[in-house]
């Protein structure tokens, strides 16, 4: 697996999922199915977009204990997915067994990322609500070297720490990166944003692109404009 854009399919049914799949004609990008799409159709959304031959981006977030993420990530390893993921926040020990479950007998798994700090929450959320008194960078960088040392592949995070990331953790240590935006599109609600080409300067593995195009006029040159800047 090299630099890829990973288009988020935030759609409410498998109807409109297949239909927008289907503008794609021949091209097979890489997609997230995350929570919405995947509680509304269940497991049979993973099998008809694997059976398209798309890769996928399982984007569920467990948070559970140990016991109940291994025993889920079991599950999860059964769908051929390519990358799944979960909450660092779950601890050291909850990573471990999510890795436990999601190795299948032959060996072969899929990626294992953690997202490390929503990018929705914000500093005083994190000290007046959570009661973390650390900078928010200091807290996304400890939960990566964590992920990273129960045995992780990488982490989703803002555009604007994965350089960070790799030189704490790594450079194969993938940083996976939402909230791009091209330079004259609109922002919607992701405030901390870059483009793909400052996404590629600074190291990002993956890049998952929701709006830009899915509510693009023509989704398929808005993808074609990510992947010429990005990995190009
Ligand atoms: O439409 P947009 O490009 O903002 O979509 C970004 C996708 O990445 C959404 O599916 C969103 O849930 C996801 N995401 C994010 N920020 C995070 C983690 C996931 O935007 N920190």
């Amino acid at each position: 697996m090299g630099k890829d854009v990973i288009i988020a399919c935030d759609f409410p049914s498998a109807e409109k999922t297949l239909e927008f799949l289907d503008r794609f004609q021949g091209k097979k990008p890489f997609v997230k199915i995350g929570m919405e799409l995947f509680y509304g159709e269940g497991p049979s959304i993973v099998r008809k977009i694997n059976e398209r031959g798309h890769k996928i981006f399982l984007d569920l977030k467990l948070h559970d204990i140990p016991n109940t993420v291994r025993k889920t990530m079991a599950v999860l390893s059964g769908l051929n997915v390519d990358i799944c993921n979960l909450h660092a926040a779950g601890t050291f020990e909850m990573m471990r067994s999510a890795l436990e479950g999601l190795t299948r007998p032959d060996g072969t798994r899929p990626l294992l990322i953690a997202v490390t700090q929503l990018t929705s929450t914000s500093q005083e959320a994190l000290e007046q609500e959570i009661l973390i008194h650390a900078p928010m960078e200091d807290v996304v960088l400890s939960y990566a070297r964590n992920a990273r040392d129960a045995g992780l592949d990488g982490v989703v995070c803002s555009p604007l720490e994965a350089e960070r990331v790799h030189s704490v953790c790594g450079k194969d240590f993938l940083a996976v990166t939402p909230g791009v935006r091209f330079a004259d599109g609109d922002r919607g609600d992701q405030k901390r944003v870059m483009t793909p080409a400052q996404a590629k300067e600074i190291g990002s593995d993956y890049i998952v692109v929701g709006r830009p195009i899915t509510a693009a006029s023509d989704p398929v040159a808005a993808y074609e404009r990510c992947c010429a800047d990005f990995i190009d």
